[in-house]
C-alpha cells in the first residue's frame, strides 16, 4: 500500500476519510478519543503544505440531513486539538463543500458535514454510491484513507471515491493492521479474550472465529445472560436473545471439543431495573431472582476474570462487562482494565464502548499495548473477513 509519505502533496487538495465518529451528549463530546487519533495525518499534510478536507460520518443518520448528527462540535474540537481554526462545510458534497474547499490555502483544515447526510454514502446500489464518489473526487486531487473504524463499510467515502483519485493509506490504518495482524498470526500463548456488550448477535462470527485462535474466552456483558441460559441458569429480567441459545450451545460445546476455556461469571450485580439509583446487590448466577436484570459482573466474577488475565501473554478485549456509565455497574469493567494493565501480557482494547469505557474510568492509555479506535472494524479483522475499505487501498 501506498503511504503519504509516497505521494506528493503540497498545494493540493487532499481528501482525508476518517473516522470521527464521537459518543455525544448534545452537542457536547463525551469522548473525543477518535478525533485525537485522527490528528497525526492531518498534522502530517498539513506539514507539507497540503489542503487537507477531512470528511466522516457520525452516528446513523437516513441519508438526509439531522442536525442530531452534525459534524459542526466535531470541527470545533478538532480545531482546538490541532491548534487552528477548521473550516466547517455546511453540506457535504455540495455547494458549501466547493466553496470551503476552494477557499482553502496550503497548510489549511476544512471538514465536510457528515458523509450519511447523502443518500449515496451507504446506499447498496454501486451507481448511487459512484455518483456521490464522482462528486467527492472533484473536490480534491488525492485520497488518504484513514477512518479505521469505517474500514468494514462498503461505502462511497471509505470504498467508491479511492478507485476516483491517487490514493494512500493513512498512519492509523497502518499502525491498526500491524497490531491485529500480531493477534492473528500466532500471537504468543496463552491468549486470552474477553468479550463483552450488550448483543451476541453482534459478536457471533468473532466467536466462531476465535474458538479456533485463543485459548481462553472471558464472556460478559448483556451477552453473557444468553450463555448462562444456554448453561441452564435462569436469568431473570436480564437482557436474553432466546433465538441465539441453540448457537450459544453450539459454541459451548466446540470449545470444550476444541480445548477452549469459556469462563464465564460466578456472580453478577443484579438491580431492580435499568437504573443508577435502583436497588441492586450482587449475586450468585444460580440465584438471580426473577424480577431482576444483571447489569454487570460481580465481584467475585471480577477475580475470577482477573485471575485468567493474569499468567496470560496476549489479550484482545472487546466491549464493557456491565453499564459502566453507571457508576454501581462499573465495577467489572474497571476490573478488567486493571487486570490487563497488571498482567504485563501484550494488550488490545477494541471498540469505541471498551475504549470509550477506559478513558471514562480514567485509566492511562499509555497503560496498554494499543487501544483500537475502530468497533466493528476490529471484530471484522479477526474474523477474517476482507475489508473493502483496506482492499481498495492496496
Ligand atoms: C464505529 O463506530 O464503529 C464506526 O465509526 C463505524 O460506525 P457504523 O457502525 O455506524 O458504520
Amino acid at each position: 500500500m501506498r503511504t503519504i509519505d509516497d505521494l506528493d502533496v503540497s498545494g493540493k487538495r487532499v481528501f482525508v476519510r476518517s473516522d470521527l465518529n464521537v459518543p455525544l451528549d448534545g452537542d457536547r463530546i463525551t469522548d473525543d478519543g477518535r478525533i485525537r487519533a485522527a490528528l497525526p495525518v492531518i498534522e502530517k499534510l498539513r506539514a507539507r503544505g497540503a489542503r487537507v478536507i477531512v470528511a466522516a460520518h457520525l452516528g446513523r443518520p437516513k441519508g438526509a440531513p439531522d442536525p442530531v448528527f452534525s459534524l459542526r462540535p466535531v470541527a470545533a474540537r478538532l480545531g482546538e486539538l490541532l491548534g487552528t481554526d477548521v473550516a466547517f462545510a455546511a453540506d457535504t458534497a455540495g455547494e458549501s463543500a466547493h466553496a470551503t474547499a476552494a477557499a482553502l490555502t496550503d497548510g489549511q483544515v476544512a471538514l465536510l458535514e457528515n458523509v450519511r447526510f447523502e443518500p449515496g454514502e451507504t446506499s447498496k446500489d454501486d451507481a448511487e454510491r459512484g455518483e456521490l464518489a464522482d462528486r467527492f473526487a472533484q473536490l480534491a486531487d488525492l485520497y488518504v484513507g484513514d477512518a479505521f473504524g469505517a474500514v468494514h463499510r462498503r461505502h462511497a467515502s471509505v470504498y467508491d471515491l479511492p478507485g476516483r483519485l491517487p490514493r494512500a493509506v493513512g498512519g492509523l490504518v497502518l499502525t491498526e493492521v500491524e497490531v491485529l495482524e500480531r493477534l492473528t498470526s500466532e500471537p504468543q500463548r496463552p491468549y486470552a479474550v474477553a468479550l463483552g456488550g450488550s448483543k451476541v448477535s453482534d459478536k457471533l462470527g468473532v466467536i466462531d472465529n476465535l474458538l479456533g485462535t485463543a485459548d481462553r474466552l472471558l464472556i460478559g456483558g448483556g451477552m453473557v445472560f444468553t450463555f448462562l441460559k444456554a448453561q441452564g441458569f435462569e436469568v431473570g429480567a436480564s437482557l436474553l436473545e432466546a433465538d441465539q441459545l441453540d448457537t450459544v450451545r453450539g459454541y459451548l460445546d466446540r470449545a470444550e471439543r476444541e480445548g477452549v476455556e469459556i469462563v464465564l461469571p460466578v456472580d453478577v450485580v443484579a438491580a431492580e431495573k435499568f437504573a443508577a439509583d435502583a436497588p441492586h446487590a450482587a449475586v450468585d448466577v444460580d440465584a438471580i431472582p426473577a424480577d431482576r436484570m444483571g447489569l454487570d459482573i460481580g465481584p467475585k466474577s471480577q477475580e475470577l476474570f482477573a485471575s485468567k488475565i493474569a499468567d496470560t501473554r496476549t489479550v484482545f478485549w472487546n466491549g464493557p462487562m456491565g453499564v459502566f456509565e453507571m457508576e454501581p455497574y462499573a465495577g467489572g469493567t474497571r476490573a478488567l482494565a486493571e487486570a490487563l494493565i497488571g498482567s504485563g501480557a501484550f494488550t488490545v482494547v477494541g471498540g469505541g464502548d471498551s475504549a470509550a469505557a477506559v478513558r471514562a474510568l480514567g485509566f492511562d492509555e499509555a497503560a496498554f499495548g494499543h487501544i483500537s479506535t475502530g468497533g466493528g472494524a476490529s471484530l471484522e479483522y479477526l474474523e477474517g473477513k476482507d475489508l473493502p475499505g483496506i482492499d481498495v487501498l492496496r
